[in-house]
């Protein structure tokens, strides 16, 4: 492990809550399944940001003069011929580059101590069910104490925002691990299309399950540990419920397939949609609205770079698909008026409901602010047309280099009254991931195409 990287942020989190703060992240609680089995373990993200360390039941202190301690499992000998091995205190300061590592059993006696005389503890706000009082405890224990000299911090603050700031631009190793996995789940998709249409060909029954299991064996022949959200395979009508899962729905010839899956790798997201046809060719209608989401999904693309806003993005998709929609008469001009209309009434809301993207990062939908620091007293109120609510709306967030971002515009056709009948059940998303630039940004998930020919080419192939 390269330990100087998780130094590094320490380091920097130690100068973000300032000499005399004192930071503490407890990893992960473990997640019962069911009787006895239990959910297999994900470690917190802002933990393991900050120390590399997978293992179950660890709490990282970081002081705000750099030092660092680790509370761990230890050691014990029958644990780990059930469990697996144990890191351990007493190898952690090498191994991890902490300055110091206990018991996690002596948690409750050691940090009275380590919060005595700090004037802030900072700790992750409405995250970890049971911490607030944990902490409650700590300085209850420390205050009992004050006849003898201790000294009680006197301020509470949220530890997601130094460190929401610090994981919303990613570094140059993050980077590297998220091409891999964005390169890792591209393969996964272009096996999984091209075994619907095989299995097609072959004359066999195709399920939505057929090509989940492709996606998961991609993933973890390439080192993934695991899916890094639950994968939305939809055949057919499938595609129009947003947060479908892979199930045993039916894959029928010449119907599409949305799938939205991307595996995690070293603690590190991928995210990629492609919608396909099952038997590799679009047919007229499904084209057409493919190219529409592609086209939108170019524009928006187009103005991601360093200094745009994050909601830019999602105003150019919009704008392509409400005119496409139009031009399609899926919106009925008569109706809905001019393309300014359709955009000031979001009448484009019935067929594209989501926003075009969000940050990516250790989690999928990662941490960050969408809102422009800098900015955040400049809030302006509008009512949202489709609802008559009151919004509160801030600048949003400038797109800095190294940032990360999904591009997901789609379009998802439900049966109703005036909606062409060539259209109904289509349901279609094209989601990339974006690694924004000086200048632009890196697709970092187009190692399985979104042209229609060349999609159609693979499968064939
Ligand atoms: N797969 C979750 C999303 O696209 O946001
Ligand atoms: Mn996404
Ligand atoms: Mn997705």
């Amino acid at each position: 492990m390269n330990t100087a990287i998780y130094q590094a942020r320490r380091a920097e989190l130690a100068r973000r809550i300032g000499p005399n703060g004192i930071a503490i992240l407890p990893t992960a609680p473990e997640q019962q399944r069911n009787r006895d089995a239990d959910f297999l373990f994900r470690h917190d993200s802002y933990f393991f940001y900050l120390c590399g360390f997978a293992e179950p039941k660890g709490w990282l202190v970081v002081q705000g003069d750099g030092r660092s301690t680790l509370f761990c499992n230890p050691k014990d000998v029958e644990r780990e011929i059930w469990d697996g091995i144990r890191l351990g205190p007493e190898a952690a300061p090498a191994a991890l580059g902490v300055d110091a590592a206990f018991s996690v059993k002596d948690l409750d006696a050691q940090m009275p101590g380590l919060l005595d005389g700090r004037d802030a503890v900072w700790f992750p706000f409405a995250i970890h069910k049971g911490l607030e009082s944990r902490v409650d405890g700590w300085l209850g224990g420390l205050r009992a104490r004050v006849r003898y000299g201790t000294l009680t911090p006197e301020t509470q603050r949220d530890l997601c925002g130094p460190l929401d700031e610090m994981r919303l631009v990613k570094d140059a190793s993050e980077q590297s691990t998220m091409r891999r996995a964005a390169q890792i789940s591209a393969g996964a998709h272009i096996r999984a299309m091209q075994l619907s249409a095989q299995m097609l060909r072959e004359g066999k029954e195709v399920r939505e399950y057929h090509l989940d299991a492709e996606l998961l064996h991609e993933f973890r022949r390439h080192g993934s540990q695991y899916p890094a959200y639950g994968s939305i395979v939809a055949a057919g009508a499938n595609a129009c419920v947003l947060h479908y899962r892979a199930d045993a729905g039916l894959v029928r010839d010449g119907e599409l397939v949305l799938i939205d899956a991307g595996c995690e790798l070293d603690g590190y997201a991928s995210d990629i949609t492609r919608t396909f046809p099952a038997n590799g060719k679009f047919s007229g209608p499904q084209r057409a609205l493919y190219e529409l989401v592609r086209a939108s999904q170019e524009a928006a693309v187009a103005v991601t770079k360093a200094g745009a806003r994050f909601t830019d993005p999602h105003e150019a998709t919009v704008k392509v698909l409400s005119q496409g929609m139009l031009d399609l008469g899926l919106l009925d001009r008569n109706k809905v008026g001019s393309l300014e209309d359709v955009i000031e009434k979001r009448a484009y809301f019935q067929f594209y409901m989501h926003r075009t993207g969000h940050w990516l990062g250790m989690d999928v939908h990662d941490c960050g602010a969408y809102t422009e620091p800098s900015e955040i007293g400049n809030k302006t109120e509008r009512k949202d047309a489709l609802t008559g609510e009151t919004l509160i709306s801030r600048p949003a967030r400038i797109l800095q280099s190294g940032m990360v971002l999904t591009i997901e515009p789609g379009i998802y056709v439900r049966p109703a009254p005036g909606v062409p009948e060539q259209f109904h059940h289509i349901g279609i998303r094209i989601e990339d991931d974006a690694i924004v630039t000086h200048s632009g940004c890196e697709l970092i998930s187009r190692g399985v195409p979104v042209d229609p020919d060349e999609i159609e080419a693979l499968i064939r192939g």
